[in-house]
């Protein structure tokens, strides 16, 4: 800036331009849903939880629809510890036996999603914090392990989704409020299964038509094989980082989930630092893009 301009005054001005910056991505996605996943390891601030909390209220105050769909990795994993109980995860996947689950039940669904639910409200927003257990929101089966490509172990009881029922959605956001939802699906015979929140909130923007699906996670983006952030993907790019092991762990769901998502009519998925302040209003309502997306090979313009 200028050293001689009175900051007063020019302060004011760019602020306003930083909101008119806004205009247009408010009109076109005002009335929209925009499905966020909002990592367990992009949780662990206080300030960024609430930085977190102020874009969803904004966001909904501006006429966004948002649905979080949260994890609770190292949440979990903190408990389990105490106690005394090992974590295994095979390709990013929790191997889940029944004391497991009660725990990821316990974590997931008692404590991170009303922390969530209470920051949001704090804020103005009215969040209402379900699992897919509620309303039978989401039907799961055992995941196969011939499905989930190269698994040959049994996972125990976790999930893929089976089914997404959105009446539960839309009767919460006819009358404004925010669905905060633990990926908790309902399992044969109503148990719970564990289902990556990754895959659960892929599967949930496709079938209530999102308009973005969002990943907030611990990391800059997809990143490549040096390292470096990639900033934008095609479908056949974000699949052959996970054919040559590029993409590990946690971050195979993430991609998967993603392409599920553009198969199933997303637009755009985007994997973004949830560490950034502000990252979602970032991500959503200004010309500066984060993180990578991923576009539908047909419209990368999109
Ligand atoms: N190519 C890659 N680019 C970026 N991150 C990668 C890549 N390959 C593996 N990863 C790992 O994926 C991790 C992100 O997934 P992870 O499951 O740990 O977090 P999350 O999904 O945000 O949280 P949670 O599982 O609790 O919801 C990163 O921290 C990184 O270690
Ligand atoms: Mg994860």
């Amino acid at each position: 800036m200028n050293e001689h301009c009175d900051s007063t005054s020019v302060a004011p001005a760019m602020r306003a331009e930083i909101l008119v910056e806004a205009l247009p991505y408010i009109r076109s996605f005002s009335g929209k849903r925009i499905v966020i996943k909002l990592g367990g390891s992009a949780m662990t601030r206080e300030s960024l939880k609430k930085n977190f909390a102020e874009d969803i209220a904004l966001i909904s105050f501006i006429g966004i629809k948002p649905i979080i769909v949260h994890g609770g990795g190292p949440q979990i994993g903190a408990l389990l510890k105490k106690l005394g109980k090992e974590s295994r995860f095979v390709k990013g996947l929790r191997v889940t036996d029944e004391e497991t689950m009660d725990v990821v039940e316990m974590v997931l669904v008692g404590k991170v999603n009303k922390d969530v639910v209470s920051m949001v409200n704090h804020l103005g927003g009215k969040a209402v914090g379900i699992s897919g257990r509620d309303g039978s929101l989401i039907k799961a089966r055992k995941a196969q392990p011939a499905r989930l490509a190269g698994l040959d172990e049994d996972l125990g009881l976790v999930g893929e989704v089976d089914r997404i029922n959105p009446e539960l959605i839309d009767s919460l956001e006819e009358h404004g409020f925010i669905p905060v939802i633990a990926p908790v699906g309902a399992g044969p015979g109503e148990k719970p299964y564990n289902i990556n929140a990754d895959t659960a909130a892929g599967a949930l923007s496709a079938s209530l038509s999102a308009e973005k699906f969002i990943l907030l996670t611990d990391v800059p983006g997809v990143m490549d094989a040096d390292n470096n952030l990639i900033s934008s993907l095609t479908e056949d790019q974000a699949a052959e980082l996970i054919r040559s092991g590029v993409a590990s762990e946690g971050m195979i769901p993430k991609i998967r989930c993603c392409l599920s998502a553009l198969r199933g009519g997303v637009p755009k998925a985007h994997v973004i630092d949830g560490r950034v302040p502000h990252a979602l209003l970032l991500e959503i309502l200004t010309d500066q893009g984060i993180g990578t997306q991923i576009v539908r090979e047909k419209d990368p313009g999109l």
